[in-house]
């Protein structure tokens, strides 16, 4: 008895703490148009990304040139959040936290062959708005498009305590979306268009057997080098798991061919880059020699069910903000 009251007067105090299942059904709803939307979808994720990088805190510096893009969708949440009176059942922080996550489940549901329950995401509550949430003038450093393996794992490690299998499953969060020459200067999907709204490893697949080329996607003076690959419209991830170290299999003639780009943050987990100050590669795939998470690549390539257990550790570490937030359990009712 004296338990049962010391939880309901610690679920009033911590009123925003004490979300309810119903209450979270209702704002799945809210979310609906903005989550089913293919093109919104994957941005979701990625503003989950840059608010954690930040702390979890609701709180996104617009005017910082790697938040490019992501003020459209604040707007659309801060749409919903003040029309439903979401301030009383939970912070901006966990609303977009939450946001991330129903993104996610949205595009599993969109993918063959994936469940689920293989997503293994629980949503807890606790982040804490920074005072001028949703915005902020302070500036967060995000991670830089221009890594090599070693920056990459200490970012993960430094920022979230990560280990290098979950960082090298995070970035599979790329397997969704776009880079927009208006946002990053950056251009092009991960993966084919058609999959690029699917939460599966097709990402690790493309990365792993396709012939990729060095491009400048910007110009001489703002240079923006991302790796290049064809992909012909007939040819599926599928078909294309091949061995590191064999010759890559060049794609069979087929009409309307789609150009694949990797950032060299994602292609460094496969290949040992060699990068000058523009994110120029002195090394290609013909010479650089594997990074030392071409295995990690590998082994998410080859395994769906590996690489989504390793994500949603990944993904609940990053949203805890490695761990220093302290969250609480969805309650049933
Ligand atoms: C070193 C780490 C990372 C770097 C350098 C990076 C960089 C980028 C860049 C340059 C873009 C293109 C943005 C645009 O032009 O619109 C992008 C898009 C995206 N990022 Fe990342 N990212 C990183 C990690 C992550 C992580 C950890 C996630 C999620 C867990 C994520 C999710 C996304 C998504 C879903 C998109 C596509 C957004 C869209 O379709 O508009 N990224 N990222």
């Amino acid at each position: 008895m004296i338990l049962k009251t010391l939880l309901v007067v610690s679920c009033l105090t911590v009123a925003v703490q004490c979300i309810t299942q119903s209450e979270l059904n209702k704002i799945d709803e809210a979310l609906q148009p903005l989550v089913s939307s293919r093109k919104s979808a994957p941005v979701l994720v990625r503003l989950a990304f840059h608010d954690c990088v930040g702390g979890c805190d609701g709180c996104i510096n617009v005017n910082n040139p790697d938040n490019a893009g992501l003020k459209p969708i604040i707007q659309d949440l801060e749409a919903i959040y003040k029309s439903n009176g979401l301030k009383f059942v939970l912070s901006r922080a966990d609303f977009w936290a939450y946001a991330g996550q129903a993104a996610l489940r949205q595009t599993v549901d969109w993918t063959k062959g994936v469940e689920q329950s293989e997503l293994k995401i629980s949503f807890q509550t606790g982040r804490v708005d920074c005072p001028t949430s949703p915005y902020t003038k302070a500036d967060v450093e995000l991670p830089s498009s221009n890594l090599n393996y070693e920056q990459l794992i200490e970012f993960y490690d430094t920022r979230f305590g990560m280990t290098d299998e979950q960082a090298v499953a995070l970035m599979g969060a790329h397997t969704l979306g776009y880079a927009h020459r208006q946002n990053s200067g950056f251009s092009g999907m991960w993966v084919p268009k058609e999959e690029s709204f699917q939460f599966n490893n097709n990402y690790y697949k493309y990365m792993q057997e396709l012939p990729w080329w060095q491009r400048n996607a910007g110009n001489n003076t703002d240079p923006r080098w991302q790796w290049q690959a064809t992909v012909m419209g007939t040819q599926s991830a599928s078909r294309l798991v091949g061995d590191l170290g064999k010759p890559t299999r060049r794609p069979i003639r087929a009409p309307k061919p789609e150009y694949l780009m990797s950032l060299n943050a994602d292609f460094c987990m496969l290949m040992d880059l060699k990068l000058n100050k523009d994110g120029f590669s002195s090394c290609n795939i013909g010479n650089c020699g594997f990074s030392d998470g071409a295995n990690l690549v590998k082994k998410y390539a080859e395994s769906q069910s590996l690489w989504l257990e390793k994500f949603s550790e990944a993904f609940t570490i990053m949203q805890s903000n490695g761990g220093t937030v302290k969250l609480w359990p969805v309650k049933p009712v």
